[in-house]
């Protein structure tokens, strides 16, 4: 009698793996992530020599050769350009966009005679070729393949040779080598690695898109970021057009730049001015309304901090919505004007947000949370032409924060004049030539207040 084939339950997110089925991963803390998978036995596959040990002196250092993105925003984000040989895992949300950013690059790579392959494993020819024609896909070696089997797409690769080559999805391909379904993270595993062989061994860029779960985290995250070169990570909001690409890991480069892209009918365009974008709505003179100055990645980037305060309706328990910014960072903030500002508002409701759908992580953007509150408390609108950085301690004093004068020059080239920010940073400033600008060193939250109303 043959056996039964020998299952194990594996967590979908973390790829913890356990003889029996669990509600909650006990590793990872996911609730009904454990899949039940075929054991597989592993392979043992030495198709590569046996490596040497080398003396450190002997290793010759070697320059990667890289293949320049058309989109240069792209470029950017990858230090320069791919490397050839080199596998990027792309990830998004299912309708970010990735599929038309990845047909995007190939079609202008295949504009530059490269030959590109292209295979979805989730839309027919037909499908493909639809949106090719919306991003103006001409006539170059752009292949496209629609197959889910990776035993069946690798023969097709290496018959045509192919210098660039996206696989779009890693959750709808699977290798005939395991019985578990596609999607699977056994199947993402074996997928993800036999890629990254193909592309060392054939020096062919690879790009291949993972769909993220809603918790946010690539399916089978942890089991696929190990393997790959490069990580980046395409977000958005669904309701607004801009997105962001950047990079979560890079063996060839930084991880600190990223792109700003807006979704258009003609596909994703670069913005190269995001913060001319993202104030272009920004009403004037209005209360409430603060300018300020962060820093995304490594560039810095102006963003516009709306607040609006009112009576509330829930009587003791009034409502405190923050959108775009930390929570728990803007209670902290309000409790600060509370006690050293000496407002009361236990009876207002209190709205905050970031125009344009932004998202600000950094404590820099402190002082233009206090600052748009008070202004809305006050009625009174911010001077039209200044711009706030600055970190807001418990005591209230305003900490200097990072890279103030990339900060201040963005502020200056959107034709801004006033800026008000730490004055402990104002002294590594003075050499500074800075001509046309107006700096207003402050040291605690009650002396902006002062300064502006
Ligand atoms: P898509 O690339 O299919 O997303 P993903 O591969 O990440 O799931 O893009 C989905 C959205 O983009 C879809 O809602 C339509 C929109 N879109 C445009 O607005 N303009 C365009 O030119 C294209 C091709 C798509
Ligand atoms: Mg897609």
């Amino acid at each position: 009698m043959k056996d039964k084939a020998k299952t194990v339950f594996i967590c979908q997110t973390c790829g913890f793996r356990s003889p029996k089925w669990l509600g909650r991963c006990p590793s990872c803390g996911e609730w009904n992530s454990l899949v039940e998978e075929v054991e597989e036995v592993a392979p043992a596959e030495f198709s590569f020599p046996p490596s040497e040990a080398l003396l450190y002196r002997d290793i010759q250092e070697i320059k990667k050769p890289r293949l320049k993105i058309p989109v240069e925003e792209f470029n950017k984000v990858l230090g320069g350009g791919v490397v050839l040989g080199s596998l990027v895992l792309i990830g998004g949300e299912p309708g970010i966009g990735k599929s038309t950013l990845l047909l995007q690059v190939c079609r202008d790579f295949a504009d530059q005679g490269e030959r590109v392959l292209y295979i979805s494993g989730e839309e027919s020819l037909e499908q493909i070729k639809l949106r090719g024609d919306r991003l103006g896909v001409k006539d170059g070696e752009l292949y496209l393949l629609a197959e889910t089997n990776m035993e069946r797409i690798l023969v097709q690769a290496e018959k045509l040779q192919p210098r660039v080559l996206v696989l779009d999805s890693v959750q709808t391909v699977f290798s005939a080598k395991l019985s578990s379904s596609p999607g699977t993270i056994s199947q993402v595993r074996e997928v993800a690695s036999e890629i990254f062989r193909y592309s060392k061994k054939n020096q062919v860029s690879s790009f291949l898109i993972g769909h993220i779960t809603k918790e946010g985290s690539l399916a089978g995250p942890k089991s696929l970021e190990h393997m790959v070169d490069v990580v980046l990570l395409f977000e958005g909001e669904r309701d607004h057009s801009h997105r962001v690409l950047r990079a979560l890991k890079n063996r060839f480069g930084p991880v600190s730049e990223l792109a700003i892209f807006e979704m258009a009918s003609g596909g994703l365009q670069a913005i190269p001015n995001p913060s001319a974008f993202f104030l272009k709505e920004r009403p004037a003179d209005e209360s409430g309304s603060v300018v300020v100055s962060t820093i995304k990645g490594t560039r810095p980037l102006l963003a516009e901090i709306q607040a609006l305060v009112s009576p509330t309706l829930f009587v003791g328990n009034p409502r405190r919505m923050t959108i775009g910014l930390d929570h728990f960072r803007t209670a902290m903030l309000l409790a600060i004007i509370e006690r050293k500002l000496g407002y009361s508002f236990g009876g207002e409701d209190i709205y905050l947000n970031v125009a344009g759908g932004l998202t600000i992580e950094e404590p820099a953007a402190d002082l233009g949370v206090v600052l748009a509150v008070v202004s809305c408390l006050k009625n009174k609108p911010l001077p039209r032409d200044m711009v706030v950085f600055g970190e807001v301690g418990l005591s209230g004093e305003i900490r200097s924060v990072g890279s103030p004068l990339s900060r201040i020059k963005e502020a200056l080239s959107l034709g801004f004049k006033t800026v008000l920010l730490p004055k402990g940073g104002l002294t590594l400033l003075e050499k500074e030539n800075l001509p046309g600008v107006r700096l207003l060193g402050v040291q605690n939250v009650k002396e902006s207040v002062q300064f502006i109303f």
